[in-house]
């Protein structure tokens, strides 16, 4: 991961005279702070941090930013009513500078050159806060920053570009994770790359190669999991009931071979490897962990650095871009997950046999599939005109839902033989949601309270049906 180590500065010293590391330590040492302290800020620091944005430059040297410094709460609880901006350092930050440009002469400018002027003043005023040793954080995820306007009574010809929130830091974040820059550097033209992820989440429209270009991207912005608090990546996150169901799971399965060999199928972010290695890494002999690209794995690699020393982890790559191929030998692991992969192939034959070449006979396979025939009602006009449900989060990309009994015919067409399925998130638990929402509307707490404590015991499948579930959790395996 590229940083401003001294290393890089003093090559760059000797060839163009820079002084000092002030600035690179500075751009290196800036965070976006999501916690506070309940202390003020007095009006000259705010003034000199406002001054950072008259250094900017500015589109025709216009300047015509206008910043709002908010510190009552009272204005700060009409701006977040107005907004619908519902993220708490809007109360908590001690000052909020709000940032408005006019737009009105640029309007027509196809460069967007408000907007880029605006962004240049921002940076500067984040810079300057860091400077001025407090932490700050720029909010763009307003849903409507035409609220922020409206609260502080702005001219129609001011448009709000978003919100700083400004105060003393209560806490220190580490940095996310960054891309290398020889990733977004190139000379004379850009690096001209033959595949870049689809924009229509149907799997039958994807190659490999789309996929691997859409997992490598999708990692460093989907990449950790977040403490809910302070945003920080959070080494104990309590994962998904479903990571929780998987991971027990595996550790029973763990416990049935001596020092098994234990294969994640394409582990993106490593959340299920994480979960392994904190709970049964004493009984797994070798981890594979299977990737589309190197730098997916790279991220992997960095993330767990700082959480756990995985000696027994191993990082694999498909070597062909082309044509899904595990690199290890036949009849090599003894288990293998796949939690929610196959959804992303339209035909998921090609990864199955892979799946069962490296499997040991007698060995067995967890695999997670999402089925096409729970309830999710955005889905269900999709549904029902085309072969694919469009999945509930872009992010997670191509995605498709199977009938278990296409998914069960492909199991077996393959070889395998299904032990068991279990159900994970049955439908009766989605429809003791909505009820526990209703009662918590009609303030009926208790109730809801109670609905909630049944729904959770109700994990897996109980009565409707062992196909109404949002899940299934397949164990199949190689006689
Ligand atoms: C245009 C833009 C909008 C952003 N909006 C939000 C936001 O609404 N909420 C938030 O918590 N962070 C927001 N951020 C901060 C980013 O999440 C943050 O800059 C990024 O994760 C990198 O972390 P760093 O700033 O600590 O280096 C925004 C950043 C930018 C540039």
């Amino acid at each position: 991961m590229f940083r401003f180590s001294e290393h890089r500065l003093q090559a760059c010293e000797g060839e163009t005279g820079l002084k000092s590391a002030t600035f690179y330590d500075l751009a290196h040492r800036r965070r976006s702070t999501r916690l506070f302290k309940d202390k003020s800020v007095s009006p000259e620091i705010i003034r000199r941090i406002v001054s950072a944005a008259i250094e900017a430059p500015s589109s025709c040297n216009r300047q015509l930013w206008h910043c709002v410094v908010v510190t009552e709460p009272a204005v700060k609880m009409r701006m977040n009513k107005f907004s619908s901006a519902e993220q708490s350092y809007l109360y908590d930050a001690p000052v909020l500078l709000a940032v408005f440009y006019d737009c009105s002469l640029e309007n027509h400018n196809p460069c967007k050159t408000p907007f880029i002027t605006a962004g240049m003043a921002i940076y500067a005023m984040l810079l300057a806060a860091e400077e001025e040793g407090l932490g700050a954080i720029y909010l763009g995820g307003i849903r409507n920053p035409a609220g922020i306007a409206k609260a502080l009574n702005a001219p129609p010809w001011l448009t709000n570009v978003g919100v700083i929130c400004l105060g003393h830091k209560a806490d220190d974040p580490p940095c996310p994770p960054r891309r290398p820059v020889d990733e977004i550097l190139s000379y004379e033209e850009c690096d001209s790359k033959p595949a870049h992820f689809h924009a229509d989440i149907r799997p039958h429209l994807w190659t490999l190669r789309q996929l691997a270009d859409f997992r490598d991207k999708l990692i460093w912005y989907k990449g950790i999991h977040i403490d809910g608090l302070t945003l920080h990546a959070d080494p104990d996150a309590r994962f998904s009931e479903k990571y929780r169901y998987l991971t027990g799971r595996i550790g029973m399965l763990c416990a049935q071979y001596e020092k098994p060999s234990v294969l994640d199928i394409l582990s993106l972010n490593g959340a299920l490897i994480l979960q392994m290695l904190n709970t049964c890494s004493d009984d797994i002999g070798t981890l594979y962990a299977y990737e589309l690209t190197p730098g997916t794995l790279e991220y992997m690699n960095a993330y767990f650095k700082t959480l756990i020393r995985p000696e027994n982890l191993q990082g694999i790559v498909n070597e062909d871009p082309d044509t899904l191929r595990i690199p290890l030998p036949d009849s090599s692991v003894d288990l293998i997950t796949c939690y929610e992969r196959l959804e992303h192939f339209d035909d998921p034959a090609p990864l199955l046999r892979e799946i069962y070449r490296v499997l040991k006979p007698g060995g067995k396979v967890l695999a997670v599939v999402s089925n096409r025939f729970y309830p999710h009602l955005y889905r269900y006009k999709r549904m029902k005109k085309r072969k694919y449900a469009l999945g509930r989060n872009w992010n997670r990309g191509p995605e498709r839902k199977y009938n278990p009994r296409e998914i069960e015919a492909c199991f077996r067409a393959t070889g395998f033989t299904i032990d068991g399925m279990t159900g994970l998130q049955p439908v009766e638990r989605k429809i003791l949601g909505v009820i526990e929402q209703l009662c918590k509307k009609f303030k009926r707490y208790n109730r809801a309270d109670a609905l909630a404590a049944r729904s959770e015991r109700m994990y897996t499948n109980r009565t409707v049906s062992r196909y109404l579930c949002s899940s299934l959790a397949y164990e199949i395996s190689r006689q």
